[in-house]
């Protein structure tokens, strides 16, 4: 590389999302550029010129170690959608003085499907006015829902998280007897796929019975049935879990969190915040059972368990950043770096490019069938496709028995 490499993170954030950071910086410097800069929350940030020299944060070996330890966005983060080129030119006129002004070779954006639309926009806008810099996608997200990637970084830690915990509350609901029995409603994220709810699964094994019933927002979620399977259950056992997804919606394609209090955040790609089914649900039940009920919503904790990372997945995140890098710098646009499986066992990956335009804004979904007749458990399939990415552990470095991050000062002011 002869100049400037520029990054950033978009979109909700992983376990993984800095160790795709720490990649891109090292595969940047490794190859010769002269300056790495990182964009403070995404495109939005760098719309008003927000960005930090790298060097300056990542000084040591130990820095880098940090990073990839270091869960949420390292340079911070945002949901922003870029016009329609032929809406408003004026604003890509003004990224594209930025670039220039600061030398830019290479653009990395590290995000899921809706972030992968910027990659996509900015990349047709530099094919129309023919200019040089090289845009390329590095895929992010814990939901694992990008279209042409086996999967996603950020994901195998976050399935690994969910299994493990479901574990921890299956064990604990069975040990206090209630007199009518106890229902645990776990909430899990991945708006509309059901790749992480599946994960909780993972918890089944010799020491575990896992979870009841797996509810995914692919299939319609029918209220009635669901209160009457859980009766059938409590009569037989005391204690009944049931891992469901944020995005469960009812046959009329209403969310079930809206069923409860109402959604009225709604995010710049139109997504509702979703949030409340597990206590909507758990309240359902109490009415319906006379139960004690209880609702977990594992929430950003799902997605921020650095602690308890799965060792493939921070290294493959270190790699596709890597290589997001070495596609930029050997000539290509328009494209985002997927992973390839090439087998379970032993389980072996590699890496890829492939057109933005057939990720962005796509949702790959779990084939219906992963997931059993009746919708209320995954098969054997889907547990194989995600165990081996959950393996492995990252040791996080223990400071005075907490995890130590590696630290940016935020700006407190609000802009
Ligand atoms: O996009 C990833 C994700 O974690 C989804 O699973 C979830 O619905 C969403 O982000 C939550 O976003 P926010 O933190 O903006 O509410």
């Amino acid at each position: 590389m002869e100049k400037n490499v520029i990054v950033g993170q978009s979109g909700g954030p992983t376990a993984a999302i800095n160790s795709s950071l720490a990649g891109v910086y090292r595969t940047a410097k490794d190859r010769g550029a002269k300056k790495v800069y990182g964009m403070l929350h995404g495109i939005q940030g760098l719309l008003e010129e927000r960005y930090i020299d790298l060097a300056d944060h990542i000084k040591t070996e130990l820095d880098a170690e940090l990073l990839k330890r270091t869960p949420a966005a390292f340079l911070g983060s945002c949901r922003f959608k870029l016009p329609e080129i032929h809406e408003d030119r004026e604003v890509y006129e003004k990224i594209f003085s930025i670039l220039d002004k600061l030398e830019i070779e290479a653009f990395i954006y590290i995000g899921g499907n809706d972030s992968m639309d910027t990659i996509k926009k900015l990349s047709d806008y530099a094919i129309i006015t023919g200019h040089p810099t090289r845009f390329v996608g590095c895929p992010k997200t814990i939901d694992n829902d990008l279209a042409l990637t086996d999967h996603t970084p950020g994901y195998g830690s976050a399935a690994k998280y969910i299994g493990t915990s479901m574990k921890e509350i299956i064990r604990d609901s069975f040990c206090l007897e209630y007199n009518k029995g106890l229902v645990t409603i776990v909430e899990i994220m991945g708006r509309n796929a059901g790749w992480l709810t599946g994960a909780a699964a993972l918890s089944e094994g010799e020491d575990c019975e896992g979870p009841d019933l797996i509810y995914l927002p692919e299939l319609p979620f029918d209220i009635r049935k669901f209160g009457e399977r859980v009766k059938k259950l409590l009569a037989k056992k005391p204690s009944v879990v049931v891992a469901l997804s944020e995005g469960i919606r009812t046959g009329e394609g209403k969310y079930v969190c809206e069923l409860g209090n109402s959604v009225d955040f709604v995010d710049a790609f139109g997504h509702k915040q979703l949030s409340g089914t597990a206590a909507f649900l758990a309240n359902y039940i109490a009415g319906e059972l006379g139960c004690k009920t209880r609702a977990i919503e594992l929430s950003t904790l799902q997605r921020s368990a650095s602690h308890a990372a799965s060792r493939v997945d921070i290294l493959e995140a270190y790699q596709v950043g890597g290589a997001a890098v070495k596609a930029a710098d050997e000539g290509d646009s328009g494209k985002m770096v997927v992973l390839q499986r090439l087998s379970d066992d032993p389980y072996q990956c590699g890496t890829e490019v492939k057109d933005v335009h057939k990720i962005a804004n796509d949702e790959k979904l779990v084939p219906r069938e992963w997931v059993n007749k009746e919708g209320t458990y995954v098969t054997n399939e889907f547990i194989s496709y995600v165990r081996p990415l959950i393996q492995g552990d990252v040791s996080p470095v223990m400071v005075d028995g907490i995890p130590r991050h590696l630290y940016r000062p935020i700006e407190l002011v609000r802009r």
